[in-house]
């Protein structure tokens, strides 16, 4: 099979395309799937550059990587063999993936996690295997490609939104807004019947409010000038940090799932205990969670934000796109013309 290997910790010249690359097997209670679209996230190319690296020299969430890797979490595609254990009708479903692959025996246990792409194969490859209980089936009408722009995005957004406990009626500050995570939150936010105000550049504001942001403000602008939030969804940090914090009311949830302004913040205590403020960490969902994405896509409350398509073998192009940030909305591989 076509594959798009992950070598080395590095630059794009990392990856190196193969196009006789094993197919894998489905192993017991594991789906193969052939892989239709697969969607790119900021977590390829962390994952890539060893953004995740705290102190330690791995540059990975977790374990360290085992090179060679195909990344590329987000997939959509059909099941083209099962395992041991897996009912044999499955074959020809079209399925997306959780990209959480839990421990079978101890599914809570989150340190047992791994994510599609990092700790496990992906989808730059046209096929890969997952266990089968991480592919859900899916009849939306939408294309490969704009189902698979949805599981690391939405499903994000959704958990945050979930662990912020997000009511409908009220003000929701989302940074990031015209990304992925933050157009998909914008997105939910408004179908949940809360009042999202979207951060974003203004060369994009009129598509975040077309998602169904009430209010766009620039990511210069300083966000206490406006009513106060109850929550904050937070992907950016940086420098305006702790102005969002600042512009939630007493009480206020702030939920972070992503740092690219910078991991490196400042906060002043005062503002957390006096204010009477929660501060939400999000990554590792719930499998509640992605079975509660694949329904809003089945009922269309959620709908896809593809902003350019591409081949496998045009991963670099792909990936220069996406580290310019001159798009709104998901990226994704298309390899169903292969
Ligand atoms: N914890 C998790 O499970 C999880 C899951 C998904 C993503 N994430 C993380 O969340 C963050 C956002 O992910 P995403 O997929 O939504 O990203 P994305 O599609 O690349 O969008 C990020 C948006 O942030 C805005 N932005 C503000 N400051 C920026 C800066 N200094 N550099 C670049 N962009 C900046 C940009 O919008 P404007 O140009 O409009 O300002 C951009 O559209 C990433 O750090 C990612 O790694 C975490």
């Amino acid at each position: 099979m076509r594959a798009m290997l992950l070598t080395r910790h590095g630059e794009l010249d990392a990856l190196v395309f193969e196009s006789a690359w094993p197919t894998p097997q489905p192993g017991p209670g594991e789906v193969v799937i052939r892989v239709d679209a697969c969607a790119i996230n900021n977590t390829d190319i962390n994952t890539r550059v060893g953004w995740y690296a705290q102190g330690d020299d791995n540059g990975a969430w977790g374990e360290p990587l085992r090179f060679p890797i195909i990344q590329g979490a987000d997939v959509c595609g059909v099941i083209a063999a099962v395992g041991e254990g897996v009912p044999h009708e499955r074959v020809g479903e079209r399925v997306v993936i959780d990209p959480w692959v839990r421990d079978p025996v101890a599914p809570d246990d989150l340190d047992r996690a791994g994510y599609v792409g990092s700790e496990l194969n992906g989808g730059y490859a046209d096929y890969l295997a997952v266990p089968a209980i991480n592919a859900y089936g899916i009849s939306a009408r939408l294309s490969a490609v704009q189902l698979a722009s949805f599981a690391t995005s939405a499903g994000t957004a959704l958990d945050m939104l979930r662990r912020a406990k997000v009511e409908p009626g009220e003000r929701v500050l989302i940074t990031g807004a015209s990304g992925g995570v933050g157009s998909y939150a914008v997105q939910l936010a408004r179908a949940f019947g809360a009042i999202p105000v979207g951060v974003c550049d203004p060369s994009k504001a009129s598509l975040v409010r077309e998602f169904g942001a009430v209010e766009t403000i620039d990511r210069a602008a300083d966000p206490t000038a406006l009513e106060p939030f109850d929550v904050a969804v937070d992907v950016v940090g940086g420098p305006q940090w702790s102005s969002l914090l600042l512009a939630l009311r007493r009480g206020g949830r702030y939920v972070v799932a992503g740092a690219i302004g910078g991991p490196i913040v400042e906060l002043d205590l005062r503002t957390l205990y006096l204010n009477d403020l929660v501060l939400i960490g999000a990554t590792i969902t719930e499998p509640t969670v992605f079975a509660e994405l694949v329904e809003l896509i089945e009922r269309d409350v959620i709908k896809p934000v593809v902003a350019a398509t591409f081949a496998l073998e045009q991963v670099y192009d792909a990936q220069r796109m996406f580290v310019e940030k001159q798009f709104v909305g998901k990226i994704v591989l298309d390899l169903a013309g292969r």
